[in-house]
């Protein structure tokens, strides 16, 4: 038995969905005995299907595969209709914006607001079947609307997190092919407004597919509108039809897209599919923060992100439950802000990233202690390793050392959590994901030999057979689907879905994840390649060259170092400047979030002498490490000592 493990709160554990260890391991064997047999029976019980499926799993074409093919479904209807007769007068979403005003939005006010949003698109925008819907907005209930309305008709939706840039906005919107783009004028942050309307006419100037834009005005500041293009949603909205059908939509029709960083080259746009995308989000909200019908749910992450599509929308809405959606900061007006919200919405379930909870320990130690937190019983973490002090805080102080915390590894291409403890079963080990959830066959392999690695090894986070809400394509580009996620790993002679994580087994078969294996930095749990990000600073007119790595960063997990190589020192005298104007540069780009944590300019780059740059050298470096790596093979040794010293110079 592992040291330093909590067990399960037995009070909890009694009516936990999973209640201890030997159902877990009932399901986990089910599910390694019989995968397909595991997988049709909770399909069957938990999707309202308008058609039966035929077939369970088809590998003919691996690594593409069809879960519940034949099958016909719709999301909203899963998400929405098939609750009315029960739970018709239930909060489906409570909101709570900026400023503190609140709006509760039953199943039947959700049914009917995504029907006439649907109606909206579908009559005055003429969007179907199969469309790219880019989604631009702020954490206001209309986004969900504009999600589910989309799943309703059938339309593929691309929410971009509404911090990206207008450059970023405008690439992904080309690459979707989008017609249509949903936007607000701006919300509120920190009860002052902001805009995100400019961006997007920035982002469609000049040639693009988009036909028209829907603006839900939501602060009422002044937008320029263009005429023939945009329109207002709050006037569309008034006459439309609260009803609409939703679309039987086949198992393995796209619902949406999300872009995400990979380690080379442009974001990619990660497919995810009907049937097997939502019965995964709702079984995985039903195990793994076993949320009963009068719980309240509240996970603080934005739409933009994959734990917004699964974990805040898809997955509560899916199972029935009510979720909290808020659209201000968790530090405004203080610390106390979540904890306050706890304690008047009665939350249950609380999931959040390890930055926040690092932000709320250092800006408010004291403030849990001032709120009645005592509705509390799971509080979850995602998008990077927690580390021990900030656990032991969110146990102790948040928690009150009786709510499990459940740190759930998964990524935007798993569509929903991978790697869990449950929080009625599974001994809690801090910091650490624990094992697979049940049918989820998630290994740590030796990337040579694809062997499963040994206790105290560490490996490649692989799965090693198709899941139902795994990514199903990169858009337009099904080489990088294969490269990307099947190339690197192989299992018995086959190719294997490989994360791009490292990890280790940490006693009893747990699993440690130890981080990215590739040139991804996971900024604030969120993924940033470091291709992207030099491909932003390259713009600038006096790069010559530039390498980004990661760093440790106190409250970001992660943050970003860039050497950076000028052409001329012309025109340079002020390094604080130049620095202010790469940075203007990457904001334009990308967006405040891919913002550099250091800069530092050095007269040239580690590189071999066939050109490819030493980015282990320069990450040991950032580290302030020694470096141990063999550097006679570089066109010039002596640049390594010379960045060496500037870095510390600059650190000094
Ligand atoms: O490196 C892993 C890290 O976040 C990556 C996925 O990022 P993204 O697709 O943006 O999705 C974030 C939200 C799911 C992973 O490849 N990661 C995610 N969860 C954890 C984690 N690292 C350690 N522990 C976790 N619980």
């Amino acid at each position: 038995m592992l040291k330093d493990m909590y067990q399960p709160n037995p009070e909890f554990a009694k009516n936990a969905n999973i209640g201890s260890m030997e159902q877990y391991w009932e399901l986990q064997n089910r599910a390694t005995e019989d995968y397909e047999g595991f997988w049709k029976s909770f399909a069957e019980e938990k999707i309202d299907w308008f058609a039966p499926f035929t077939s369970v799993l088809d590998e003919f074409n691996a690594p593409f595969v069809k879960w519940f093919d034949g099958g016909k479904l719709n999301v909203a209807h899963q998400c929405i209709d098939r609750h009315l007769d029960t739970k018709k007068n239930k909060a489906a979403i409570i909101f709570e914006g900026d400023r503190g005003d609140k709006e509760v939005i039953t199943y039947l006010d959700l049914y009917y607001n995504v029907n006439k949003f649907a109606n909206l698109l579908k009559e005055d925008f003429g969007v179907k079947k199969g469309d790219r819907v880019v989604i631009y907005m702020p954490m206001i209930p209309e986004a969900a609307y504009a999600m589910l309305a989309c799943a309703r008709i059938g339309a593929i939706h691309s929410i971009v997190f509404g911090g990206f840039s207008s450059e970023a906005l405008r690439d992904r919107i080309e690459d979707a092919d989008a017609k249509v783009v949903i936007t607000a004028d701006g919300a509120y942050r920190k009860t002052k407004p902001y805009m995100l309307k400019p961006v997007v006419d920035e982002a469609l100037k000049g040639e693009t597919p988009v036909k028209k834009v829907l603006v839900v005005e939501r602060n009422n500041e002044e937008v320029t509108w263009v005429a023939g293009r945009d329109y207002s949603y709050n006037e569309l909205i008034q006459d439309k039809s609260a009803t609409c059908d939703a679309e039987p939509m086949d198992s393995e029709d796209p619902l949406f897209l999300l872009y995400t960083s990979g380690s080379t080259g442009k974001p990619k746009g990660v497919q995810h599919n009907t049937a097997g995308y939502i019965l995964w989000a709702q079984m995985t909200m039903e195990w793994v923060f076993d949320v009963k019908d009068n719980d309240t749910y509240w996970c603080t992450a934005d739409i933009g992100w994959i734990t917004g599509h699964t974990y805040i929308v898809y997955g509560p809405l899916a199972m029935g439950a009510t979720t909290v959606m808020f659209e201000g900061v968790i530090t405004f007006p203080d610390a106390g802000r979540p904890w306050k919200m706890v304690q008047e919405h009665r939350i249950n379930q609380f999931y959040t990233a390890p930055t926040a909870i690092r932000v709320l320990h250092k800006m408010g130690e004291g403030e849990p202690a001032k709120y009645d937190l005592s509705s509390l019983k799971v509080l979850g973490t995602v998008g990077e390793p927690i580390d021990p002090p900030a656990w032991k805080w969110y146990y102790e102080e948040v928690g009150q050392s009786k709510c499990a915390i459940v740190d759930t590894y998964w990524q935007t291409e798993t569509g929903g959590h991978i790697v869990s403890p449950l929080p009625g079963a599974t001994p809690i080990k801090p910091a650490c994901a624990t094992l697979p959830l049940p049918g989820i066959m998630a290994e740590i392999l030796d990337p040579e030999t694809g062997e499963k690695v040994g206790e105290g090894e560490s490996g490649y986070m692989c799965i090693t057979r198709p899941w139902p809400s795994q990514i199903r394509g990169v858009w337009g580009d099904e080489e990088r689907y294969k490269s990307s996620y099947f190339g690197d790993v192989k299992k018995d002679g086959k190719p294997v879905y490989f994360t791009g994580d490292g990890a280790v087994y940490s006693g009893d078969g747990y699993i440690t994840i130890t981080g990215r294996t590739d040139d991804v930095i996971n900024v604030s749990g969120h993924r940033m390649g470091t291709a992207e990000v030099e491909a932003a600073i390259k713009k600038h007119d006096n790069v010559a060259a530039v390498a980004v790595v990661g760093k440790p960063h106190e409250l970001k997990g992660e943050g970003i170092f860039a050497y950076v190589v000028l052409k001329s020192a012309e025109g340079f005298a002020d390094e604080v400047e130049e620095v202010k104007a790469i940075n203007t540069v990457i904001k334009q780009e990308i967006g405040n979030i891919a913002l550099c944590d250091d800069m530092i300019f050095v007269p040239d780059l580690p590189k071999t002498r066939s050109g490819k740059i030493m980015r282990r050298i320069l990450r040991s470096i950032a580290k302030g490490e020694k470096i141990t790596q063999d550097i006679s093979t570089l066109e010039d040794p002596s640049i390594v000592a010379k960045i060496e010293a500037m870095v510390n110079c600059a650190t000094c």
